[in-house]
């Protein structure tokens, strides 16, 4: 990654304006953060209603639905937070990971803003901001464990210190997200479907037992497929058999066994580290039976959790601003030569 330098921290100039970008998948979405905290707008346009017919994100499609709203994304959150171009300090833009044409139209508008406005350009890392979404509602302890659920990245992340990220588990398949959204669509919900199997596992009388993969004894990654595979086994065998599956029942199965296994092994983490505090991030950090269980998980093993509201755990601009600014605050800006990175480690982002 390409970085300049430099050797004064613009922190101490007092109030300062940070604008980002985010177009890593399927929301188009800008934001304007004061101090890197304080969100005075944070605009999202979803894609999902484009998508929804095609059962899943459409790169091409997504690249394009990204350039006919940037500029009107930008000027709403310029108009919502009551400010002027002129008045932004730095510009941040996610860089990567996620979808290489998508993230091409957010560096390109954000490269644009930098070199008119003479300020300085942040590429961030979008899981960095799904971590540091958290800084937008509390005070992040160190060390603390983060919990990172989402339609791409499923990921226990030990942060030793601010801005410091090692990643300790991660998905060795699916990502918790898309095997939520598979699922989803054998029980024949449109995309995305997680919330919908959220909702029918909430509500559901019965469960059907269905395999924990717990992977080795002493392993923090995770698998999913072969979860996934049960649950269309089983409703194969119901049809087979002549029997309509009950997809609640299926649902409710489902769901616990994912839970069981994230904040088991979250837990197990935040125990073997020592961590001061757990972090949920990322927009299946959403779900409500996940939120219950690792909220009491934490109160019995006395380990604060910090959630962000659900706004702030889907895809949005406000968190990439809440990661820029552990940079800005260190004067590690990115030179405009900067590139969108399909992949790249959240680990050699570290500050
Ligand atoms: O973080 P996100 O907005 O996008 C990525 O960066 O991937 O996460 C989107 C994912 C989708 O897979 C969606 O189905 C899932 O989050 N999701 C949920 C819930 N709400 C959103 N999954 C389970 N339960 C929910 N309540
Ligand atoms: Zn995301």
């Amino acid at each position: 990654m390409s970085e300049t330098f430099q050797a004064v921290s613009a922190s101490s100039e007092g109030d300062y304006l940070l604008l980002a970008i985010e177009t890593s998948c399927d929301e188009t979405s800008v934001a304007v953060v004061r101090n890197g905290r304080e969100v005075l707008s944070n605009i999202i346009s979803s894609q999902i209603e484009t998508h929804k017919q095609f059962g899943g994100v459409v790169p091409e499609i997504a690249s394009r639905k990204h350039v006919e709203s940037i500029t009107l994304i930008l000027e709403e959150a310029l108009r919502e937070a009551k400010v002027e171009l002129e008045d932004i300090d730095a510009v941040a833009v996610t860089q990567g990971p996620g979808l290489i044409g998508a993230l091409l139209v957010g560096v390109i508008a954000a490269k644009s803003l930098a070199l008119a406005l003479d300020v300085p350009l942040i590429g961030t890392h979008h899981i960095a901001g799904h971590i540091y979404a958290n800084h937008l509602i509390g005070d992040i302890v160190y060390p603390s464990i983060a919990l990172v659920v989402s339609g791409g990245h499923t990921e226990i992340v030990l942060l030793e210190e601010e801005g410091k990220f090692r990643i300790i588990g991660r998905t060795r398949d699916d990502a918790v997200g898309e095997a939520y959204d598979k699922v989803a669509r054998a029980l024949q919900f449109p995309y995305p479907g997680g919330p919908c199997v959220d909702r029918l596992a909430q509500e559901a009388a019965e469960e059907i037992v269905l395999p924990r993969s717990w992977l080795e004894q002493d392993s923090y990654d995770f698998s999913f497929s072969g979860l996934k595979s049960a649950v269309l086994s089983e409703i194969n065998r119901s049809r087979m058999k002549g029997e309509s599956p009950d997809f609640s029942a299926l649902a409710r199965g489902f769901q616990q066994s994912v839970i069981d296994v994230v904040t088991g092994k979250a837990i197990r983490a935040a125990k073997e580290f020592g961590a001061k505090q757990m972090l949920l991030c990322g927009g299946v950090a959403a779900n409500r039976g996940l939120r219950e269980r690792l909220s009491s998980l934490c109160e019995e093993a006395g380990v604060p959790l910090l959630i962000p509201p659900n706004k702030l755990c889907t895809d949005n601009a406000a968190m990439i601003a809440a990661a820029a600014d552990l940079k800005w605050r260190r004067g590690q800006y990115s030179s405009l030569d900067l590139k969108a990175e399909p992949i790249l480690s959240l680990e050699e982002w570290s500050v």
